[in-house]
């Protein structure tokens, strides 16, 4: 490897080992009914998968999705072992991306509308209608079960490419680089990820504070 830039920059690795404490502590508290845990935690992995999604497009390069994100042909090109070797996510494994980001954000979008019935709503739940509050339920339930059948194969597919074929894929998680993968180019200053961080909270909570309040039943 000629160059030896960090192939995955600090708020793409904070991104995803934070990602995975959070899904973990929103299953835990959504099973055992921890709601304000459950809030807290949907809100912060909100802040987290648009915060992302932006750092597609003003992150360092190999978090960019013009970086990774390629067509059918080149998919088939990646399967057939052709095409040229990129160091970033693979144009097979940028499909799991893709899907592992649109459905944490769907999960924690749909919570928004969601309720138990009992005690706990989702800020948004009292401006749905009865339709739309049935659908997003559904939503809630189903796509957790998708996501775990889609993080349980990333996980053994990374395991593979670790163990296997030894390329160092979860050791550059952790520490930005390893022996078989570096970057191409220099990352982007942590401050810009900063500020779209603090954009996005700050853009979700002024939108949350506008949502109707239950009405008093007395
Ligand atoms: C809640 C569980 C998990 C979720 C939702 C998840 C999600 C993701 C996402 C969205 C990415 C793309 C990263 C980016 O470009 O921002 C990714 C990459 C990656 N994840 Fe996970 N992940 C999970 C668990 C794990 C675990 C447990 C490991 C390690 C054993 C792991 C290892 C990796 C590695 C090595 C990559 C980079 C793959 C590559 O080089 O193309 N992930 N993951
Ligand atoms: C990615 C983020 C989220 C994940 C992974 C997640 C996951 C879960 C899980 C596993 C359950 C238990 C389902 C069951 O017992 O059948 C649940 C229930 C629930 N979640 Fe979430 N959730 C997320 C975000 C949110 C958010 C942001 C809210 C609202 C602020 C929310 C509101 C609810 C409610 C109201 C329930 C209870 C539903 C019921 O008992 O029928 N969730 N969630």
């Amino acid at each position: 490897m000629s160059s030896r830039f960090i192939l995955w920059d600090i708020p793409t690795r904070v991104f995803h080992w934070a990602l995975v404490v959070g899904i973990a502590l929103a299953w835990w508290s959504g099973e055992e009914g921890r709601n304000d845990v459950h809030e807290w935690t949907g809100y912060a992995l909100i802040v987290l998968i648009v915060s992302r999604i932006f750092w597609g497009f003003f992150g360092s390069r190999h978090s960019r999705f013009t970086d990774f994100v390629r067509g059918p042909a080149a998919i088939l090109a990646y399967l057939r072992g052709e095409g040229s070797p990129t160091p970033g996510h693979n144009p097979l494994g940028a499909l799991s991306v893709i899907a592992l980001l649109l459905l944490v954000l769907a999960q924690a979008v749909s919570g928004l509308f969601n309720s138990d019935d009992i005690l706990f709503s989702g800020p948004l739940y009292y401006m749905a209608s009865t339709e739309l509050r049935g659908f997003m339920g559904s939503v809630h339930d189903i796509s957790f079960n998708i996501l775990l059948g889609l993080i349980a194969l990333h996980v053994l597919v990374v395991a593979y490419h670790q163990l296997v074929k030894k390329d160092g894929l979860i050791t550059a998680m952790f520490t930005g680089r390893s022996e078989r993968k570096a970057g191409l180019a220099p990352p982007v200053p942590v401050w810009r990820a900063l500020l779209i961080v603090a954009l996005v909270a700050i853009a979700l909570w002024l939108g949350l504070e506008q949502a109707p309040q239950p009405q008093p039943l007395w």
